[in-house]
């Protein structure tokens, strides 16, 4: 897209957003475009679209299922809003097992961790000093449970420095103890094929979450894989369509997935996550990833060679694999003002901030308790400017080599502290241009 940039012109603009949202593939719009038209509500209907829509929504989630290599009779797909809503569902049942906690990791993003704080409760395990997942130390608290653990909640990559967790090591220790891992994999799906495994396999995954807009389909849904044998009781969201039958005393719940999706279907969502994955799927993710390991050694290998600049976690490869991701400071430099200087000057397109990940960001950049006991009273008392944080470039496989180099040009730039304009704080924390942003030409 052409987008506005300080110097009154239009540059092509660089999306290296990718890790909080993808654009909606080609073919997933000219799908949901041909879809509307069959549209009608699923499963109750007997008209000829209903039991066309009907038929989509359960290919879908038979594609879900085929992707993740899910066995329905053991596991159930269910569709939900995306990663959140997903953790969320499991954390409510899990509040029902009383007295049994949540083991998560440091690394967490915040709807994999607030979710078992405050409903099932949670043991957190630290990171090795660079910010990997500490095996050890995740089987020490298992050891230390005592068995009162009875899920391992990890991410499968995550969106902060793009470390991809070793899930099935995770799931070996989980299930040795007595416990069951959940993958929140809103960031490894849209890059890695998954496999949940056979139940018999000690690596299996019981719960996996994602979320459509992180993969090339920004419809509102997402996914939740459990196993069928979690879900006891009334489910958490009740409604139409999850009953049996109720009378005037009485509720039957219907079967799984039913019951887990209470009310309307998002049927158009549904179906474009599946022809998203569909499309990855003949795309390749082995050719991907190929792609995006040389993008991302291209971006980690320039930032590291730039002066002043410090990227959480490092530059070195991981084992168990890394994301085309990099999150960085430059010294001196708020990472709102980098952020914005981006934006405003060369039309590339970052995140700046913690990431909802602020136990993991805390702990990327060295902060003592003291120190983030400071931030939190300033916070606390409505000081945002001093939140510490990080930029963040996320990259796709379409992005290119050229869009990195010019990428890495401009941030050699800001480094020198050679930005063209001048940007102002304001009180929660961002910053814009002296003079405000240039005007959004909303489309009709
Ligand atoms: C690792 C991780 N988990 C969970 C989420 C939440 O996903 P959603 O906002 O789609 O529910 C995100 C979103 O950024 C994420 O990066």
């Amino acid at each position: 897209m052409q987008v506005p940039v300080a110097s009154g012109e239009k540059v092509t603009g660089i999306n290296f957003d990718n890790a909080a949202s993808t654009p909606p593939l080609r073919r997933v719009r000219q799908a949901v475009d041909a879809f509307a038209d069959v549209y009608s509500s699923v499963h109750r209907g007997t008209g000829y679209k209903s039991r066309l829509s009907t038929e989509a929504y359960e290919q879908a989630r038979e594609r879900v299922a085929r992707f993740l290599n899910v066995d329905e009779s053991e596991q159930v797909v269910i569709f939900v809003k995306g990663t959140t809503d997903a953790l969320n569902r499991i954390a409510a049942e899990e509040a029902r097992l009383d007295g049994r906690q949540v083991l998560v990791t440091e690394m967490e993003h915040h709807a994999d961790l607030l979710p078992w704080r405050h409903r099932s409760g949670h043991v957190m395990v630290g990171l090795s000093d660079d910010g990997h997942i500490d095996l050890d130390a995740i089987e020490q608290a298992l050891k230390e449970g005592q068995g009162k653990i009875s899920l391992v909640a990890v991410c499968g990559a995550s969106n902060v420095t793009g470390f991809v967790s070793p899930i099935h090591e995770a799931a070996e220790l989980a299930h040795r103890y007595g416990a069951r891992i959940s993958v929140d994999a809103a960031q490894l799906a849209p890059h890695h094929r998954i496999d949940v495994r056979p139940p018999d396999d000690p690596g299996h995954l019981d719960f996996v979450s994602f979320s459509g807009h992180k993969m090339y389909a920004p419809y509102g849904a997402g996914v939740l894989v459990a196993p069928r044998d979690f879900f006891e009781g009334a489910p958490e969201v009740m409604g139409g369509g999850a009953i049996s039958i109720v009378t005037w005393d009485d509720t039957v719940w219907a079967d799984l997935p039913d019951r887990e999706e209470a009310g309307s279907p998002n049927v158009i969502g549904a179906v474009a996550l599946g022809v998203a994955i569909e499309t990855l799927l003949e795309l390749g993710f082995d050719q991907m990833l190929e792609d995006e390991a040389r993008l991302g050694e291209r971006l980690l290998n320039g930032l590291s060679a730039i002066n002043g600049v410090g990227v959480l976690g490092g530059v070195q490869p991981f084992p168990s694999g890394r994301l085309a991701l990099a999150s960085f400071v430059i010294d001196g430099l708020h990472h709102g003002l980098v952020a914005a200087a981006l934006s405003h000057e060369w039309g590339i397109a970052v995140r700046h901030g913690c990431f909802c990940a602020n136990p993991y960001v805390f702990h990327l950049l060295h902060m003592s308790r003291a120190e983030v006991g400071a931030v939190e009273h300033d916070v606390t008392t409505g000081h945002r400017q001093s939140l510490p944080g990080a930029v963040r470039a996320s990259l796709a496989p379409y992005n290119t080599e050229a869009e990195v180099d010019r990428f890495l040009d401009a941030v050699n730039e800001l480094a020198r502290r050679r930005m063209k304009c001048t940007y102002e704080q304001a009180e929660d924390g961002t910053y814009a241009p002296a003079g405000g942003w240039p005007p959004i030409k909303m489309m009709s």
